[in-house]
């Protein structure tokens, strides 16, 4: 396993034009390329995926979705296929994203789509988290029930193309992120509920990125205090040069 640290923007429903979304697009890949320790992925919605993809393959440099279809083809109004996205050079997919769950993607929902992005040869990046925290520790036990729930079914030899960005949700769009050492914390216990699942190996193997309010002032010290592969970026992945020195802060990190 590569020990390059994972960024994923997920640049969410922005922008609203084409050409800010190749101007984010290219400048992110200019940055990436001289990265030398970090694998960005950006995430734009689907109509802006062929334009933000690069003619010439880089290694630093990916394109995901921001989610897919649970069917393959056919009379599916509004819905948009794993192969489709991965015809149009899509590498990875982001399931069960909070917002998503929100509008009504159950644990068996995500589960269907991390099979279709692992049929069609691509990474799933599955998003899990805790809504709330409370002194008894209930988001343990609703995370570890989240992470099961949403690898049912998946089998063991797949398992080497997931990557799981814990975002708590009472994170994502806040004004200040976990604590790194929380996120150190919640990483270890990802990673042993995916051992629980999937076998000791694959539990070490597994990339565990963080993710909600990651900004370029608090992305170097999350990633080396909290101890993980990476981080899910919402909002700062499309603020330039906000996301540039965000990339160039965990590339430091080494
Ligand atoms: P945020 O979003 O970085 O804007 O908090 C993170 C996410 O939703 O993945």
């Amino acid at each position: 396993m590569s020990s390059h640290k994972l960024i994923i923007g997920n640049w969410k429903m922005n922008p609203s034009t084409l050409e800010d979304a190749k101007r984010i697009a290219k400048r992110t890949r200019t940055v990436a390329a001289r990265l030398a320790h970090t694998e960005v992925v950006v995430c734009p919605p689907f109509p802006f995926i062929v334009a933000a993809s690069s003619r010439k393959p880089s290694a630093n440099f990916h394109i995901g979705a921001q989610s897919v279809s649970i069917e393959e083809g056919g009379a599916h109004t509004g819905e948009v296929g794993a192969s489709m996205l991965k015809n149009l050079g899509a590498e990875y997919v982001i399931a069960g994203h909070s917002e998503q769950r929100a509008s009504g993607d159950t644990d068996e929902t995500v589960s269907k789509k991390i099979a279709r992005i692992l049929e069609s040869g691509m990474t799933a990046i599955v998003c899990v988290g805790e809504k709330s925290r409370d002194e008894n520790g209930g988001h343990f036990e609703f995370l570890k029930n989240q992470i099961k729930g949403s690898f049912t079914g998946i089998a063991e030899d797949k398992v080497k193309h997931i990557v799981i960005a814990y975002e708590p949700v009472w994170a994502i769009g806040a004004k200040e992120a976990m604590v790194p050492s929380d996120v150190n914390e919640m990483s270890i216990f990802v990673k042993k509920t995916f051992a629980d699942i999937f076998g000791a190996e694959a539990g070490l193997k597994l990339k565990v990125l963080y993710g909600g309010a990651v900004n370029f002032r608090n992305a170097g010290e999350i990633v080396r205090s909290g101890r993980v592969d990476g981080l899910l970026v919402g909002r700062e992945s499309v603020n330039m040069p906000g996301f540039v020195e965000l990339l160039k802060a965990v590339d430091e990190v080494g």
